[in-house]
C-alpha cells in the first residue's frame, strides 16, 4: 500500500468484487486513541512510549502537527513503537495548514493551556464532513475551568485564540451531550487545573477509558463512574509512561461485516469482544456467524442474511455511528426491510447515494423512524433510513466522500461483479492501515493505480500565506 505520506491525490483503487474475503489479518490500534494520547502527552515533558502505533494518515498528520509545537518523535513504523516526548513547547500556533486535516487541533486548547503562557491559535476544526461538527462543547467547558477563549475570523477561514492567564481551576462541567472531543479536551484541561475537575453526562468510549488510563499513569488522579462522571484531581507531576494502543474497534466491524456480506471467513487477530458488545449483537440478529476466540473474533457467513432489524446509533455502550456504514451495506444483501436511525449525526447518510446508483434500495428519511426520538427529531436532516434487500451491487466508478464512507463504498465494489475505480483514497488511508494488503491478504482483487483522468494542478493561492498574514 502506499505510504500515506507518498500517497497521490489522484490514485484509484479499482476493485474485481465477487469474490469471498478468506483469511486472517490483524487489527491495528485505533486511530481515535492513539491521536489523543499523543495530544495528551503534550501535557507534560516526560517521554512517553506507546506500542501497537497505526501506520495511518491520521497519525502522521497529528505527529506532524505536535513535532511542529516542540515534540521530539521516534516512530519505529515496523515494530509499531512510537517515543515522543516535548521538553519544551516551540510554539503554540497551530498553523493552517492542519485545519483541514482532522479534529485533533482543536484537543490542543485542553492539553497545552497550563503549559504556556503564550496565546494558543488553531484555525477552525476539520474531520470528516457529517454536519457542521461544531466545538461549542469544547469550548463552553473550557472556558468554565477559566479558559479565555475568542474565536477571529479572517478572509476566508478564522482560528480560536485561547489563553489561561489566570490559571485553571476545576469546577463541575455538565455536557450538554456525552461528545467525545469535548470530553476529551475537558479531561485533559481538568489534569492540570487547581482542586477538582467534575465531568457529567461525560463520554465513556473505549478511547476515552484508554485516555483516562494513561493520564493515570501519567501522573493524574481520575476515576470514571457508572454515571457519565468523572472526576480529575489537578497535578503538575507527572511521569514517564509505556502504553500499548488498544485495537481499532471500527476497523474490526468493518472487516467483520465484509467478511459476512461477501460470504467469507475473516479471522480479525487482536479484536476485542468487550468493545464489540453492540455490534455482535447486531451481527446475530441478521443471522451473520461470529466466534469469539482467545485472541480474536472470526467473522463468518452463515447461511441467507435476515434483515427486518431495526438499527439505532448512539454513543457507547450503543451501536457505534462509525459501524453504520459498513453496515448499511450488509443490510442491502439481508433479505427484507431494515429501519436505521443515525442519532449522533445529523448528515451522515450521504453517502448512501452512490449505493442507491450501485444497486441498492435505500431511502431517506427526516423523522426519527423506529420509535425512539433524537435531538435531530425537530430539525430537517435525512437521519433514518429504510434499507429493502438483498440487491445486487453493480460496479460503478465511486468519489470517497468520508472515512468510514469509503470503507463501506470499498466493501459495495468488492460485492459487484465487475470493475470498479474508488477515487478520495486519501480518506480510506487516514484510517485504515495497510487497507490494500489486507485486502489481498484476504483474496481481493484490488490494485491502486494512478488515475490521469484525475490529475489536476491546483493555481489557488495558499490559505496559509493568506491566514498567516492576516495576524502578523
Ligand atoms: N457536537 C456538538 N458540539 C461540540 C462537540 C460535538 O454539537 O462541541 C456534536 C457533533 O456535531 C456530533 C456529536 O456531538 O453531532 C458527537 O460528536 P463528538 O464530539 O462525540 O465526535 P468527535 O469527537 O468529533 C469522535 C471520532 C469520530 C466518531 C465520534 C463519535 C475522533 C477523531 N473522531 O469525533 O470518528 O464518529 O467521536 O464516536 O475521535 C471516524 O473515526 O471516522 C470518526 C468520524
Amino acid at each position: 500500500m502506499a505510504d500515506s505520506n507518498t500517497q497521490k491525490p489522484n490514485e484509484v483503487l479499482k476493485v474485481v468484487g465477487g469474490k469471498p474475503l478468506k483469511g486472517s489479518i490483524k487489527a491495528a490500534g485505533a486511530k481515535n486513541s492513539i491521536t489523543k494520547l499523543l495530544v495528551a502527552s503534550l501535557l507534560s515533558d516526560k517521554r512517553c512510549t506507546f506500542y501497537n502505533v497505526p501506520d495511518i494518515g491520521d497519525v502522521e498528520v497529528t505527529v506532524a502537527l505536535c513535532k511542529e509545537i516542540g515534540m521530539d518523535v521516534n516512530w519505529d513504523k515496523e515494530a509499531g513503537v512510537m517515543e515522543v516526548q516535548t521538553k519544551e513547547l516551540r510554539t503554540s500556533y497551530i498553523p493552517q495548514r492542519f485545519s483541514g486535516s482532522n479534529r485533533i487541533p482543536i484537543l490542543m486548547i485542553g492539553a497545552l493551556l497550563s503549559r504556556t503562557d503564550e496565546e494558543i491559535i488553531v484555525p477552525t476544526v476539520g474531520g470528516c464532513v457529517l454536519g457542521p461538527r461544531p466545538v461549542d462543547f469544547h469550548i463552553a467547558a473550557l472556558e468554565k475551568l477559566g479558559a479565555k477563549i475568542e474565536y477571529r475570523r479572517m478572509k476566508r477561514e478564522g482560528a480560536y485564540f485561547a489563553h489561561a492567564h489566570d490559571g485553571l481551576k476545576g469546577t463541575v462541567i455538565t455536557l450538554a451531550f456525552p461528545s467525545v472531543g469535548a470530553t476529551e479536551n475537558t479531561i485533559l484541561a481538568g489534569v492540570t487545573a487547581r482542586g477538582t475537575t467534575v465531568i457529567k453526562n461525560a463520554a465513556i468510549e473505549p478511547e476515552i477509558v484508554e485516555l483516562i488510563l494513561f493520564l493515570q499513569k501519567l501522573g493524574a488522579s481520575i476515576t470514571l463512574d457508572v454515571d457519565r462522571t468523572i472526576h480529575i484531581q489537578g497535578t503538575r507531576r507527572f511521569y514517564e509512561v509505556e502504553h500499548e494502543v488498544i485495537p481499532d474497534r471500527i476497523e474490526v466491524a468493518s472487516w467483520g461485516v465484509a467478511a459476512i456480506a461477501t460470504k467469507g471467513r475473516v479471522f480479525v487477530e487482536g479484536a476485542q469482544h468487550q468493545n464489540m458488545l453492540t455490534f455482535l449483537n447486531k451481527i446475530r440478529e441478521v443471522g451473520g456467524g461470529f466466534e469469539v476466540k482467545n485472541h480474536g473474533i472470526e467473522f463468518f457467513y452463515d447461511g441467507p442474511l435476515q434483515g427486518g432489524i431495526h438499527l439505532e446509533t448512539d454513543v457507547h455502550p450503543g451501536f457505534m455511528t462509525d459501524w453504520q456504514q459498513p453496515f448499511v451495506v450488509l443490510l442491502t444483501q439481508a433479505s427484507g426491510t431494515s429501519v436505521v436511525h443515525e442519532t449522533v449525526y445529523e448528515n451522515r447518510f450521504g453517502y448512501t447515494e452512490t449505493l442507491v446508483e450501485m444497486g441498492a434500495d435505500i431511502t431517506l428519511f427526516r423523522q426519527c423512524l423506529g420509535g425512539k426520538e433524537c435531538r435531530f427529531s425537530s430539525q430537517a436532516h435525512a437521519h433514518s433510513l429504510i434499507v429493502n434487500g438483498p440487491t445486487p451491487l453493480n460496479s460503478a466508478k465511486i468519489t470517497i466522500p468520508d472515512l468510514r464512507a469509503g470503507f463501506s463504498y470499498v466493501m459495495a465494489a468488492a460485492l459487484a461483479k465487475e470493475e470498479s475505480i474508488i477515487s478520495g483514497l486519501t480518506y480510506l488511508d487516514r484510517g485504515y492501515e495497510k487497507l490494500d494488503d489486507k485486502l489481498m491478504t484476504l483474496g481481493a482483487d484490488v490494485t491502486r493505480t494512478t488515475d490521469e483522468e484525475c490529475s489536476h494542478v491546483s493555481t489557488e493561492p495558499s490559505i496559509e500565506e493568506e491566514f498567516a498574514a492576516s495576524f502578523k
